[in-house]
Parts: structure tokens; sequence; C-alpha cells
């Protein structure tokens, strides 16, 4: 089988590092660098058990570096480039700035971008993005995103990521350069970051703390189990027509109420006596959903994942991993700390 060098920057973070992974299980002719800046997200003990894997192998780095990208990519000389690589938090870049996001989802495809086109050697590169790109739907419709929907992002992380985008068009249709960018929904999954929904709740519940809902919880979103993700990313890696966009989801819409009322129930309890509504979000979209028929049609894709099923696993395995969980509380004094718990929604009895 042809040998497959696969170069992943932002691999150890939440779903680059279950990417992985998962390619390296798949595929055993393939052989990954890891290029990441270890961000407060970035959590090489998503990796441990890849250790002494000589096939893995791990690189601090910055995609915002130009002369960084450039050096690791010329040094690894790898046939497939992904990039998971970005700041990812909705909320952080309403209450902490946009400067980051600017640098490192945008500066830092347009590096990658550039390595990439003076390399014919290089045969895709897949640019992991969001379906945030494509703004809000309205409650109740049965519309969902298709790659031809409009961009129109409503928050400072889905504008940074809507440019990296654009960017990848650009470069395909002036340079040719091989790339292929992904529109997925919601993850979950072991090994992301507590400052996220579903992580962010069991790890406060199990403190035995409240779960703040947002506005009125019920914001919807598409939820997808990450292997599922990283199947479809591998499809595009290895399958994918440069210069196409793939949407991918599961077609499982759920409200934050909802998942706050799952968790709640997984640990045998009433969502009455946790819940608690607070200020919501600025700029909160109100639904995602994603119509995943190109990528089903073209590549073959199909979601594997039953989500009552990997739902209560990806609870049972935040409880069951307390070494992972513990270090990762340890790095901060407080996940998302701008959630203001005096300030409950006015207009809401719980
Ligand atoms: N999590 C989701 O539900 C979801 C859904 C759709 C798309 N995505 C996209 O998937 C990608 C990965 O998301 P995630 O949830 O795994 O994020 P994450 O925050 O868990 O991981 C991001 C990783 O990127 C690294 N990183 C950040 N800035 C960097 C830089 N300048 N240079 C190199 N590495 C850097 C971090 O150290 C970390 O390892 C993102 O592009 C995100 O937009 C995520």
């Amino acid at each position: 089988m042809t040998k497959k060098k696969v170069f992943v920057a932002g691999g150890a973070g939440f779903i680059g590092s279950n990417f992985i992974r998962y390619l390296l299980e798949k595929h055993g002719e393939a052989s990954v660098l890891n290029f990441d800046k270890l961000t407060y997200s970035g959590n090489l003990d998503n990796l441990k058990d890849l250790k002494n894997n000589s096939r893995y192998s791990f690189v601090t780095g910055d995609v915002g570096d130009r002369d960084a990208v450039e050096g690791a990519i010329k040094k690894f000389n790898p046939d497939f480039v992904i990039n998971f690589a970005a700041e990812t938090h909705v909320d952080r870049s309403i209450h902490v700035g946009a400067k980051e996001f600017i640098d490192t989802n945008i500066t830092g495809v347009f590096n990658i971008l550039e390595a990439v086109r003076v390399r014919p050697k290089i045969k895709k590169y897949v640019q992991v993005s969001t379906d945030e790109v494509y703004g809000s739907l309205t409650l109740g419709s049965k519309k969902k995103f298709s790659e031809d929907t409009p961009f129109a992002p409503n928050v400072p992380y889905a504008a940074t990521k809507a440019s990296g985008d654009m960017l990848c068009r650009a470069y395909h249709h002036t340079f040719g350069v091989p790339v292929v960018v992904t529109h997925c929904s919601n993850n979950y999954g072991p090994y992301q970051y507590p400052e996220k929904l579903i992580p962010f709740f069991v790890f406060r519940i199990m403190q035995g703390e409240s779960l703040p809902i947002y506005g009125d919880g019920k914001n919807v979103r598409d939820w997808i189990y990450v292997i599922d993700h990283c199947e479809a990313l591998r499809l595009c890696l290895f399958k994918g027509a440069s210069g196409e966009t793939y949407n991918i989801g599961a077609d499982n819409e759920l409200s934050n109420i909802e998942i706050a009322e799952l968790i709640a129930e997984h640990f045998n309890q009433k969502l009455e006596t946790r819940c608690k509504f607070v200020t919501d979000r600025p700029g909160h979209d109100r639904r995602y959903a994603i119509d995943a028929s190109k990528i089903k049609r073209d590549l073959g894709w199909r979601p594997r994942y039953d989500f009552p099923r990997a739902f209560g696993e990806t609870i049972d395995w935040y409880v069951n991993n307390k070494a992972w969980t513990e270090k990762v509380r340890k790095k901060t004094d407080a996940f998302n700390p701008h959630i203001d718990f005096r300030q409950a929604h006015p207009t809401l009895k719980k």
C-alpha cells in the first residue's frame, strides 16, 4: 500500500486527537506529524497512548507563524495536510476578544495554504471548518444548511472560520491548491475541553454544581459523535474532490435544555434541581441543522454511532477517566468564568 504521510495541525485538541488515533488505527501505512501550539485547549494527554508509536510524532508550533509552518511542512514532506488548529470557543471570541481568532483561524489558514501551494507532492489539504459559518436557522423550520447556503456568520469565531474557508476557495480557484473544506455540526465524545457544553455540564454535575442554561434553553444544535466526524474527514482527505466543500452532520437536533436533561437523567438527578437560567450569550444563534446528503452521495459516508448509546458512553468516559479530568481541572480556576450566575433570565420561571 502507498505510504501516507499526514501533517496534522492542531492535533492535540478534542477532534484532532480523536482523528489521529482513528487514522493510525485504520491505516497501517499512515504516519502523522502533529503540529500544535498547545494553547489552553491543546493537551498532550489526549494522545498519551501513542507516545511509543513509531508512526506518530509531535512538534510544538504555531500556525500563525509562517516560518514555523513552512519549516515543519518542508521537513516532514507530507502527502496530505489537515488543519484542526483553531481558536474554537465562541464565548471567548466575545468575552476575551477576537485577536487570537484572527491570528489562528485566518492567518494560520493563509500560512498553510502558502506552504501547500508550492508543494505539488501534497495531494490534499483538508480545512476543518464549522456549520457556524452559515449563521442561524429558524426554530421549528425544516430548513437545513447545504453546501450552497450563503455564509452569514454572526459571532467573531464564525466570522474568522468563514474567512479561512474563503481563502481556501480562492487558493483553489486561483492557484489550483487541492483543498477541501468541511462544515460539521457540534461534536460530542471523549477528550473535549470542558468549556464546551457537554463536558462543562458533566464536570459541574460531578462537582454538585448547577447547570447554567443560556436564555430560554431552546437553542438547537445538531449533535454528531466525534468518530463519525473523523471518518468523514478521513474520506475527504483520501477521496474528497479538490475545490469541493462537504457538510457533515448526523440529523440529530437537540436543544440545550434537552442536553442538560439527558445529563441530569444520566446522574439520576432532576433537571429542576440542577439547572439555572442565565443571561443569554450575545449573538446566540438559534438553530443549526446540517444537510449531509452530498458527502453521503459522493463519498459514501454514513454516521454509524447511535446517539443515546454514544452519548451515555461519552458521559461515562469523563466520569471514569479521573486522571484526565482532574489534570484538566487543575489547569484553570474556572471554566467559562464570564457566565454571570446572579443574572438569571428575568422572564423565566422553572
Ligand atoms: N468541537 C466541535 O464541535 C466542532 C464542530 C465543527 C467544527 N469544529 C472545528 O474543528 C476544529 C477542531 O476543533 P476542536 O473542538 O478539536 O478544538 P479544540 O479547541 O479542542 O482544539 C484546538 C487545537 O488547536 C490548537 N491550536 C490553537 N491555536 C493554534 C495555533 N495557532 N497553532 C497551532 N495549533 C493551535 C490547540 O492547542 C488545540 O490543540 C476547529 O477548526 C473547529 O472550528 C469543531
